[in-house]
């Protein structure tokens, strides 16, 4: 997909125009004509904050900012306003929109250039026709007196990031396997002036990652371990953050076989691998002040006459041993040894991003992110906060210690699965057992992959995790 690019000029904007304000009066007299006004007003009696005017060869609209409204969801207000604006513009064929400040919404005016450009998001490339589905907005110039360049520079760089995620996240795995996840994630860490690294098979062999090579047994393909880095010489932090994200390129869920139905999407299971990629990329590409890397233990997860199976007991990085029941419990183990070699960079904080599991999409839906933390609550809090900003909430479940005993192997130091309750909680458990850093673990099954579209965000690849990560960071620098 093109780009939409979003800019900040100074000089009076193109015809097709947005108004940001909070009554009809805001807008100058001459932009609307008598007749244009009085049903502007009536719209807004209507209490409708969202108003378009019908002329011939040009686009007016306008947008009433909710004053009532706390400041998060006032913003998310504006991306979903954007989102309306986006399909109106894309069915006019319009190329460029100018979106004006009528006073004091600069922050206003950049969240509904989100909501625009995301909500003007597609992936066709496989389709023949994509030329003319394509979407013809292009261009969106914000009109402000508060315009700040480098703010419109950033946003740009994350509505890039977060459509790289999606993209990533919506490519099939006969497009896109372990290889070729690692190859777009250290491409795109190095065009943003970052460090990447791959560990191929042999590499991961000798590192005797036992959780990533026996969830691999089943697969044609070799597995990868993406090691990315940003550290620049400003960092205000001296340990590094490090941000892990499950790379499961498909779950077929292995002998454990997953039913047919809905299987389709489990091509989704990196999506925490590919947005704690993008993301890092997109802190590089901003030249953010913070040391970042991230972790991306990448396979799929099929059956094969050489797939672990139920009842193997196998070893990990660490050295513990997992009896496996559930050949598709298989995201906690590949994560389990990125976690523990994770250890040897004395991290600060680490934060991860999987896909892990179906009860938490169960206890949330799509609209939230269900969130752990083993002795991190500040920075919890903080992420939490920076959740509500960008509207990618979430949800704090308890690590209480006695979900630890359903853990518990008869013949080896853990199983891989809990019981019937708290799913979500004993992955996280799980996990909690290869750190000795303070833990945040994501767990995105809900949110990562749409089956209707929601606003700014489409079907398919949400990009959930990319617009946290980046507040996160900015917030700390
Ligand atoms: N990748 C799935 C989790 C998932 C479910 C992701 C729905 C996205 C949407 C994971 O590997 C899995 O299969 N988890 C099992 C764990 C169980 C066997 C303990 C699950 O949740 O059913
Ligand atoms: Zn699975
Ligand atoms: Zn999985």
């Amino acid at each position: 997909m093109q780009p939409i690019t979003i800019s900040a000029p100074g000089q009076q904007p193109t015809p097709n125009r947005l108004y940001i304000c909070t009554q009809p009066e805001d807008v100058e007299a001459l932009v609307l004509t008598e007749n244009e006004a009085e049903f502007v007003a009536q719209q807004k009696k209507l209490k409708k904050d969202f108003v378009v005017l019908t002329r011939i060869g040009q686009f007016v609209a306008l947008q009433f900012v909710k004053h009532d409204e706390v400041p998060a969801k006032r913003l998310e207000s504006c991306r979903k306003a954007g989102a309306a604006v986006a399909s109106e513009v894309n069915a006019l064929g319009i190329k460029e929109l100018g979106i004006i400040d009528t006073g004091g919404f600069w922050h206003e005016c950049m969240a509904t250039a989100e909501g625009l450009a995301l909500a003007s998001y597609q992936f066709l490339k496989y389709r023949k026709d994509a030329e003319d589905k394509a979407n013809s907005l292009k261009e969106i110039r914000i009109f402000s007196s508060k315009a700040n360049t480098d703010e419109t520079e950033k946003l740009n760089i994350l509505v890039r990031a977060t459509c790289f995620a999606r993209d990533l996240v919506n490519e099939p795995v006969n497009k896109l396997n372990a290889v070729g996840l690692a190859e777009a994630l250290s491409t795109r860490m190095r065009e943003a002036g970052g460090k990447a690294e791959v560990l191929n098979k042999k590499k991961i062999e000798a590192l005797k990652m036992g959780g990533l090579l026996s969830v691999n047994l089943g697969s044609p393909d070799p597995p990868t371990f993406t090691i990315l880095e940003w550290k620049p010489a400003n960092a205000v932090n001296s340990r590094p953050v490090i941000l892990v994200g499950k790379g499961v390129v498909y779950d077929t869920g292995g002998l454990s076989l997953k039913p047919t139905s809905g299987m389709d999407t489990m091509k989704c299971d990196m999506a925490g691998g590919a947005l704690v990629g993008a993301a890092i990329a997109a802190i590089a590409e901003a030249g953010l002040p913070v040391y970042v890397m991230a972790l991306v233990p990448a396979t799929d997860n099929r059956p094969d006459g050489n797939a672990y199976v139920p009842g193997d007991v196998i070893t990990m990085f660490d050295g513990t041993t997992v009896e496996v029941l559930n050949t598709d419990a298989e995201g906690r183990l590949i994560l389990a040894d990125a976690l523990a070699y994770a250890r040897k960079f004395d991290p600060m904080l680490v934060i991860n991003f999987a896909t892990l599991t179906g009860a938490a999409a169960r206890a949330i839906g799509p609209q939230g992110i269900v969130a752990m933390q083993v002795n991190a609550q500040n920075e919890f809090d903080t992420l939490a906060v920076c959740g509500e900003r960008v509207y990618e909430r979430l949800v704090q479940f308890p690590m209480w210690d006695e979900y630890r005993e359903m853990l518990k192997s008869e013949i080896a130091d853990l199983k891989n699965i809990g019981g019937a309750d708290a799913g979500a909680i004993t992955a996280g458990k799980f996990l909690e057992h290869f750190t000795d850093y303070p833990f945040i673990h994501c767990d995105i099954a809900g949110p990562a992959f749409l089956d209707k579209r929601d606003n700014y965000r489409g079907i398919g690849g949400s990009g959930v995790g990319v617009r946290l990560l980046f507040e996160f960071f900015r917030n700390m620098s």
